[in-house]
């Protein structure tokens, strides 16, 4: 096998990480899923959960992949002793591999809506009318067709492999994706109607605090944002070198991860009530906030309109900003098959990548066909439900199957001290019990 690919940097890793975790879910999903669930209340419950519950599996991923310095079927496997567990290991990465898969093959049809949003207001001010039209409307030929668009720019990276693909373009688009955040948040900010979202954003509606739905919710948002349970951490961890000290490592990560969401909170809320001042509806009919695609390409648009030529340098920087958060996510989501395919079977990384890619771009194909039944389908599989389940199966395998002496060994290797540290006195029981109890409940509750 050829040598294994590994970050060339502790702050390559670190962007590259944020990077596969700053994604669609933190620009549009948390701030559309605060918008409808009760505004700081869900932002409260979020940060909770961010880092109690997704942080210390973050960890367990990064540990897992940097132990076995392989892809999820060898890490799982490896750790287990006994031929039925080392059986239930490999089958939970393959399902990683499957689920990672599913996720990509929706993302990419949104992600390819993102790269027409953007290049749509350049076109239209240049007078194409009909091809920016094109390009914003829903139709099988745009879905496909921008789809394909997108998944080819995710290939084209994760081919490049660890350090010339995936790190480089983090380092590139994330010091991009922040800049162009906060340059929006700004001008928002210094509009009218600004305040007034704030004020909801950040004042809790404290009786909303304990909905089991809004809870559910943030559980997924977490999950989804940190791109936890499917192996993408698990197989970026494997590419960190054996110097490093995970846990600070990992807690920036968490945190560059909620900054922005949170952050970007501060653009979407805020937006919505600057459009309400100047006349767009930002409530359905039974009063609620209007929130997810609505939201993004309804209301939105609606206030870049009203802002004139300004409007049309906003709406391409906040189109070209979710391009970019998506791009450096998409590329995490391949990274799991080619990793696996690689190693598995010897296969060359522009093989791994193209077979990959085309295959996840087929049922992306197939979502676009039917889309009415199978795009909300898809999303709520992957992401309610498969994604919890795996963190509990990883949760397992850290805490309950991982001998503790080879699991304090890994995280002795940069640092002698560790067993006398906080980390070690408080984590490792914290899987085993807390996470895998909280989960359980979230799921079954949400089964029932
Ligand atoms: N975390 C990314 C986002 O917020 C999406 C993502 C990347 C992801 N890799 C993942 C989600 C793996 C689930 C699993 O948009």
């Amino acid at each position: 096998m050829a040598t294994r690919g590994q970050f060339g940097s502790r702050l390559g890793f670190i962007l590259a990480a944020a990077g596969s975790a700053v994604g669609l879910g933190n620009i549009w999903g948390f701030p559309t899923q605060a918008a409808s669930n009760g505004g700081a209340a869900f932002l409260l419950v979020y940060l909770v959960l961010a880092f109690a519950l997704a942080y210390p599996i973050l960890m367990a991923e990064l540990i897992l992949g940097r132990h076995a310095h392989g892809n999820s079927v060898v890490a799982l496997t490896r750790i287990a002793e006994s031929s039925s567990t080392k059986a239930i290991g490999a089958l939970t990465g393959l399902a990683g591999i499957l689920v990672a898969s599913s996720i990509l093959s929706f993302y990419s049809l949104v992600s390819g809506w993102m790269l027409g949003f953007t290049a749509s207001y350049p076109l239209e001010a240049l007078g194409f009318t009909k091809e920016a039209a094109w390009l914003t409307d829903f139709s099988l030929s745009r879905n496909v067709i921008l789809m394909t668009l997108f998944s080819a720019m995710t290939v084209g990276i994760v081919m490049g492999g660890v350090q010339e693909g995936i790190e480089r373009w983090s380092r590139r688009l994330m010091p991009t994706l922040i800049v162009t955040l906060i340059l929006l948040v700004g001008y928002v900010f210094s509009l009218d109607g600004a305040a007034e979202g704030l004020k909801v954003y950040l004042i809790p509606d404290i009786s909303k605090i304990w909905s089991a739905d809004l809870i559910l919710s943030a559980l997924g948002s977490a999950f989804f944002s940190l791109s936890l349970g499917v192996g993408t951490m698990l197989i970026y961890g494997s590419y960190i070198s054996d110097e490093e000290y995970l846990p600070s490592i990992g807690a920036q990560v968490a945190l560059i991860d909620v900054g922005i969401a949170v952050l970007a909170g501060f653009l979407i809320l805020p937006a919505m009530y600057v459009a309400a001042a100047r006349g767009v509806e930002i409530f359905d009919a039974s009063g609620r906030l209007l929130s997810e695609d609505t939201l993004i390409f309804t209301v939105l648009p609606e206030l870049f309109a009203t802002l004139g030529v300004i409007g049309l340098i906003v709406a391409t920087a906040f189109f070209f900003l979710m391009s970019v958060a998506a791009l450096t996510s998409s590329i995490s989501m391949l990274e799991v098959p080619v990793a696996f395919l690689t190693e598995r079977f010897s296969w060359s990384r522009a093989r791994a990548a193209t077979t990959a890619g085309i295959c996840i771009a087929l049922l992306s194909g197939v979502i676009a066909l039917n889309f009415e039944s199978l795009f909300g389908f898809v999303i709520a599989a992957s992401t309610r439900y498969g994604q919890p389940m795996l963190g509990l199966m990883l949760c397992i395998y850290t805490g309950w199957i991982w001998r503790r002496d080879s699991l304090l060994g890994e995280l002795k290797k940069n640092d002698p001290d560790v067993a006398s540290g906080l980390f070690w006195k408080i984590w490792p029981w914290y899987l085993r019990l807390v996470c895998p109890l909280v989960i359980g409940t979230i799921l079954w509750r949400s089964l029932a």
